[in-house]
């Protein structure tokens, strides 16, 4: 295990009825900016929840970002938050809203050019408060400090993330996914299953309470997440995956943990090139991944299929291949298609993809860098 400082000040309130707890956390003198996406909280009750629950705070709205959030849309926000002298950003949506409310909130008060934050990881050193009520359990972003925001102009899609943009608080209310799509409960549940796979997936280092973590998350979207999908008045399934998403990505399981993240670069690309829903461009990476990895990841491969899917000892290519198969039908049965002919790709668009992480110097990518240009058409190919 490595050396690490373990930082998380995000204070979470889980549970049904919890919005109306905003009004107490959000100082009562802020100028808070609201932002949200393209109007599902208006749809669903969320919105006048918020509303109501800041009645006596001063407060401006800030709708329309999209998923993937565009520079071009948060660079609106910065204008607002820069001319009305916003000092406290509320974020009431899914990972897009927050993640590009984040953006806003460092990107405001910076001095030099904000693109530099993501393209050239211009040093963050102030910013402007951010809460969520995050209403898509999927990135957990409410309790991490990243952010990812998209240039379509540019076809890039890049990440940051400052210890001045973990959420001052975010509202985790199992209620507010009875709207969500069962095209967005299975990409969040498949989401949250690829973090928790980026940060264990690679070699042994002598991390046996991180592993175990990790274990437990991935089992318990296992056993909740179809129900999840299927059922969506379903609160205690809603419940678990809500809290196992956020588990999966707020640095427990990775503290002092050397990770992977090379499935979530290359599916960036895929977003960027075809508009692919996030979760979706992992299903199709993770599978081609593993196969064409399998020496490299071998020893966690193979507590992977034993402890996750319960795989009895025995020919160790033949357990790991099963494991693989069962994630990849895991995958399927939330509704996430693994293949490239499922999104109309073809060998022809794996080069494309190869030169933009090229472009973005991700040439080394994986937790011992072996990730090569030449294993990502590898990979590719693998998912033809
Ligand atoms: O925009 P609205 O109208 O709100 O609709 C959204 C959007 O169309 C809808 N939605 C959200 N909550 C809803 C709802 N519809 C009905 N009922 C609700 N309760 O769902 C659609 C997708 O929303 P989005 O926010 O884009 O989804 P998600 O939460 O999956 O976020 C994806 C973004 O997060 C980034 C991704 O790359 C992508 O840009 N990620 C952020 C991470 C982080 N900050 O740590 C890590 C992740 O790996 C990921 O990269
Ligand atoms: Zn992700």
């Amino acid at each position: 295990m490595n050396n690490f400082t373990y930082y998380n000040p995000v204070k979470i309130i889980f549970g049904e009825n919890t919005i109306s707890q905003i009004a107490n956390e959000i100082p009562a003198k802020a100028k808070v900016l609201i932002t949200y996406g393209g109007g599902s909280i208006k749809k669903n009750g969320v919105y006048d929840q918020v509303i109501s629950a800041l009645a006596n705070h001063k407060v401006m709205e800030f709708g329309g970002i999209e998923p993937n959030p565009q520079y071009s849309t948060l660079m609106k926000a910065v204008d607002i938050c820069r001319n009305d002298n916003i000092d406290f950003l509320l974020a009431v949506g899914g990972g897009s809203v927050l993640d590009g409310t984040k953006f806003i909130a460092a990107a405001a008060p910076f001095g030099g050019e904000p693109w530099d934050i993501l393209a050239k990881s211009a040093q963050v050193d102030t910013a402007i408060p951010v809460a969520s009520v995050i209403t898509l359990p999927a990135t957990g972003s409410e309790m991490n400090s990243f952010a990812v925001v998209s240039r379509k102009e540019l076809g890039k899609k890049l990440a940051f993330g400052s210890p001045l943009t973990f959420p001052k608080f975010s509202i985790l209310d199992p209620a507010v996914t009875k709207s969500l799509s069962r095209r967005q409960r299975g990409n969040g549940v498949v989401d949250a299953f690829i973090h928790v796979t980026e940060q264990y997936m690679t070699f042994p280092q002598n991390t046996p309470l991180q592993d175990r973590y990790a274990e437990a998350v991935l089992k318990t979207l296992i056993e909740e997440g179809p129900e999840y999908v299927e059922k969506p008045e379903n609160m205690e399934a809603a419940k678990n995956v809500v809290w196992s998403a956020t588990m999966a990505l707020n640095g427990t399981i990775s503290a002092g943990v050397v990770t992977d993240w090379a499935t979530h670069s290359i599916g960036h690309e895929l977003t960027a090139l075809h508009g692919i829903d996030h979760a979706r461009t992992l299903a199709i990476v993770w599978p081609g991944m593993m196969h064409v990895m399998s020496d490299e990841k071998k020893e966690k491969l193979l507590q992977f299929a034993q402890r996750v899917w319960d795989i009895e000892p025995g020919d160790e290519s033949k357990m790991i291949e099963t494991a693989i198969a069962k994630t990849e039908a895991f995958f399927t049965k939330l509704g996430l298609p693994t293949r490239f002919e499922d999104y109309k790709l073809t060998a022809a668009d794996i080069a494309k993809v190869v030169e933009n992480l090229k472009a973005n110097n991700f040439v080394q990518l994986g937790e011992q860098k072996l990730v090569t240009p030449e294993k990502v058409e590898a990979i590719l190919a693998d998912r033809l």
